[in-house]
């Protein structure tokens, strides 16, 4: 990929706790294009949060520790950035949104004056010619909500968030998010609290933002369903470790990783006979003291000697397609 606008390199992440070390990412590899979805999908634990937080420098440190490599924004080290430098981009060119509005408003006040707060401090980080009044900044936020469909915008706009359902919370908080002009999105788990239907409203909701606002969005989701939905792009994750990349559709028609394979195979099926469904047996494995070679190696029905003494390198195994894993390795 030429140029992309985030690139994260040989990313490698420890947190130092009581308990020893935990080798949480052990240098990890991806790339997001202008205007791309690229969603992160794994089970639960296996890293995918603690990704988009050290995008945006969220971790508290300690305990957590940089090993290695690099986090590149528009061409810029995000990890060695100053804290100054961070919290301009924060929000403004990278804006994030989680699985829990609620955490993330003020029950005190309304979600006007928390948009209205929003959009004047961007403001006091830009130019003093671009600053609006508080007048303005409400006409804005007004426009915001009303860009993220809720409906009698110019009413809603004097809420307090109790007064509000899941569905519309979450989309106060991504107009908050657009509010800055980010040109990356990044939406961990942003529907997993919602019911069925909700969930594919602000689906699809993010979905026509992208081309509004010519978005990038990094997708973070352990439902392979909800990605598929959103993003050209999947990368599959497992304990710390991306173990696939590829287009969309070439995850579900041609996984070649054994555990993108397993993660397919437990996606139940609309006809599918309930005792039939295929959930990944095992867990996890405990990052304090991680299997060697490939992580995955205890779970894997396809497990091969070298495969517990050498840690598989991410290679091409199709055109645009790369996977960690000895099958196709060199030798294979
Ligand atoms: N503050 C912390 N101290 C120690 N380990 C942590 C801390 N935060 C996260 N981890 C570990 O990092 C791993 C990845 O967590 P996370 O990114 O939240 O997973 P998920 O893929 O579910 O989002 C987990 O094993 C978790 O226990
Ligand atoms: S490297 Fe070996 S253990 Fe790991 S997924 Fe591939 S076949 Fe399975
Ligand atoms: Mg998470």
């Amino acid at each position: 990929m030429t140029d992309p606008l985030l690139d994260i390199r040989d990313f490698r992440l420890h947190f130092d706790t009581f308990d020893g070390e935990h080798k949480a990412l052990d240098g990890i590899n991806i790339q997001v294009a202008r205007g791309e979805t690229v969603g992160i999908v794994g089970e639960t634990g296996c890293g995918k949060s603690i990704t988009a937080k050290s995008v945006l420098r969220l971790l508290p440190s300690p305990p957590a520790r940089v090993v290695s490599g690099e986090i590149r924004f528009q061409g810029r080290d995000l990890l060695t950035l100053p804290e100054a430098e961070i919290r301009r981009i924060r929000g403004i060119d990278i804006a994030m949104i989680f699985q829990d509005p609620m955490t993330y408003l003020n029950p005190v006040f309304t979600v006007g004056q928390q948009l209205v707060d929003v959009i004047l401090s961007h403001q006091a980080a830009g130019p003093s010619a671009d600053r609006l009044n508080r007048r303005a900044a409400r006409d804005k936020a007004v426009a915001l909500l009303e860009s993220v469909r809720i409906p009698h915008a110019d009413v809603q706009i004097d809420s307090y968030p109790h007064q509000l359902s899941g569905g519309m919370r979450q989309r106060v908080l991504i107009a908050m998010a657009l509010s800055g002009s980010p040109s990356l999105l990044i939406a961990d788990e942003p529907t997993t609290a919602l019911d069925v239907t909700i969930q594919a409203q602000i689906l699809q909701l993010i979905a026509d933002l992208v081309d509004e606002f010519h978005l990038a969005v990094l997708m973070i989701s352990h439902d392979l369903g909800v990605v598929a939905r959103l993003c050209r792009r999947v990368v599959v994750m497992y304990a710390g470790n991306v173990v696939e990349d590829a287009p969309t559709a070439e995850i579900f028609e041609h996984p070649k990783h054994p555990y993108t394979q397993r993660l397919l195979q437990a996606i139940p099926h609309l006809h599918a006979d309930v005792q039939h469904l295929s959930g990944i047996t095992g867990s996890i494995p405990n990052l304090l003291d991680p299997p060697p070679g490939c992580r995955f190696h205890p779970r894997c029905g396809q497990a091969m000697p070298v495969c517990a003494r050498m840690k598989p390198v991410f290679g091409d195994v199709a055109p645009g397609h790369g996977a960690a894993c000895h099958l196709y390795g060199e030798g294979a």
